[in-house]
């Protein structure tokens, strides 16, 4: 089945929307609860089919999952009592990149695991070898055979862990590794992302002894065993990221609610670069957008950098520069694949490895898209569509709902005209 956004553009975006909870910050949580002995519950967890699938395996090693709604918001229940298995199907596994935050966990709590090596999103090779690497480290065994780790631990024991790279994670997968381990882990040039910070505050809450998320270095004291713990999932900056710069390219006026500003921080300065000032609001954020973008410059960083996730949205922006802008990806090997899409639509690109370089055209038009390269590229190619004269048809377009949830509704409660067909798969136009 084909799943294909249908975007008109020329229309302004107007109004106000309420960030979601973050993907990258929920998928991780839900991985913690495994670690406790008590149910916990999940306020503002987005309704996407990452969450899905993430609960789908759990559900498979026996815990109790429920979608419910808190004050008018998403929320999972989740009970990790019934926890009964330590072995996940390589077809759920392939699913999604994030099934890999099981390791640390269930070593932690059964000390054993047996999974396949992950899917997720077609951006290059993801290996997993700093997460391998690091529980070795904190006395794991840990095998890979035709795909499949296979990990046990009698005994976790305290490491001083230095990552290669600051692998989100990496980081993640050992703080939860640790709880369990005896003595004080260090995890050296551990990831920044407010992520790594919200879970080390939800594994407080259950008890643990985390800290110095935010910065470079985190330490863990263990062993904890984790209790029950109620926890708001903090705002989606990717997602708010994606509606600030729609509404850069569609034109209009946006107010964003539920956004931690700071989270933005190196998104606003270039999103204002290209001559779009973002303005503090009552509830959050806001921008007014009346004139085609200013060149920029913009190279993706681990936090606080630039975000690699919001690198192909951005491009989008750039295609209609009154000048020569430059994308430098420098997180992951194959993330200009959205370049073709683009390219369809008028716009001029040329790509020398790592480095994208746009000559802005004055205007887009409309075309058939024949395959979203993957979740970000798949929301570039929709955002892109809104500036264009014409019809934009992106296919294969499935993969927005990993981790957008209601992407085209939202645009149309915005004023957009964008709707999603479901059907056979059909040929693409000449
Ligand atoms: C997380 C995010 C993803 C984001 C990425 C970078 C989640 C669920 N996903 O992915 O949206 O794009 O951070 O901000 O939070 N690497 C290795 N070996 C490893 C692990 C990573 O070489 O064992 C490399 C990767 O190939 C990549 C870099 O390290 O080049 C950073 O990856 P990492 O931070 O681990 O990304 P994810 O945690 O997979």
């Amino acid at each position: 089945m084909d799943q294909r956004v249908v975007v008109a553009g020329g229309r302004p975006l107007q109004g106000r929307l309420r960030v979601q909870g973050a993907k990258n910050a929920v998928l991780p949580l839900l991985a913690a609860c495994l670690l406790a002995r008590e149910p916990c519950l999940l306020l503002d967890a987005p309704r996407l089919s990452d969450v899905a699938t993430m609960s789908g395996i759990l559900q498979h090693l026996g815990l109790d999952i429920h979608a419910v709604e808190v004050d008018g918001v998403p929320a999972l229940q989740v009970d990790a009592r019934a926890l009964s298995g330590y072995e996940v199907p390589g077809a759920l596994m392939r699913r999604l990149r994030s099934s890999i935050f099981l390791l640390g966990p269930l070593l932690a709590r059964v000390g054993r695991a047996r999974l396949t090596l992950p899917g997720g999103c077609d951006i290059g090779p993801r290996p997993v070898d700093f997460h391998l690497r690091a529980l070795q480290a904190l006395g794991a065994t840990v095998s890979v055979s035709e795909g499949v780790i296979d990990a046990e631990a009698v005994r976790l024991r305290a490491a001083e862990i230095r990552l290669e790279q600051p692998s989100v994670g990496a980081t993640e997968n050992v703080m939860m590794a640790a709880t369990a381990a005896e003595g004080t882990t260090l995890i050296r040039n551990a990831a920044r992302e407010p992520e790594v910070a919200d879970l080390q505050a939800f594994l407080n809450a259950m008890g643990a002894r985390v800290s110095g998320a935010g910065g470079g270095v985190i330490a863990v004291r263990g062993p904890s065993v984790l209790a029950g713990a109620v926890h708001t999932v903090i705002p989606d900056r990717v997602e708010a990221g994606t509606w600030l710069i729609a509404t850069a390219i569609a034109g209009g006026c946006l107010e964003l609610a539920n956004v931690v500003a700071p989270h933005l921080d190196a998104v606003r300065a270039k999103i204002e670069e290209a001559g779009f000032p973002v303005r503090p609001s009552a509830g959050g954020l806001m921008l007014e957008a009346r004139r085609r973008p200013r060149p920029v410059r913009v190279h993706t960083q681990p936090y606080p950098g630039f975000p690699t996730d919001l690198q192909n949205p951005f491009m989008a922006l750039l295609l209609r520069a009154t000048g020569t802008s430059t994308v430098t990806e420098t997180i992951f090997d194959n993330r200009f694949r959205v370049v073709q899409g683009f390219l369809r639509m008028g716009a001029q690109v040329s790509t020398y490895g790592r480095v994208a370089v746009i000559n802005g055209v004055p205007g887009l038009h409309g075309a058939e898209v024949e395959d979203a390269p993957d979740l970000r590229g798949a929301a570039a190619l929709v955002l892109a569509g809104l500036a264009a004269e014409g019809v934009t048809v992106v296919r294969q377009a499935a993969c927005l709902d990993r981790g957008y949830q209601d992407f085209a509704e939202r645009l149309q409660a915005l004023g957009a005209d964008v709707r999603v067909e479901t059907g056979e798969e059909q040929p693409a136009r000449a």
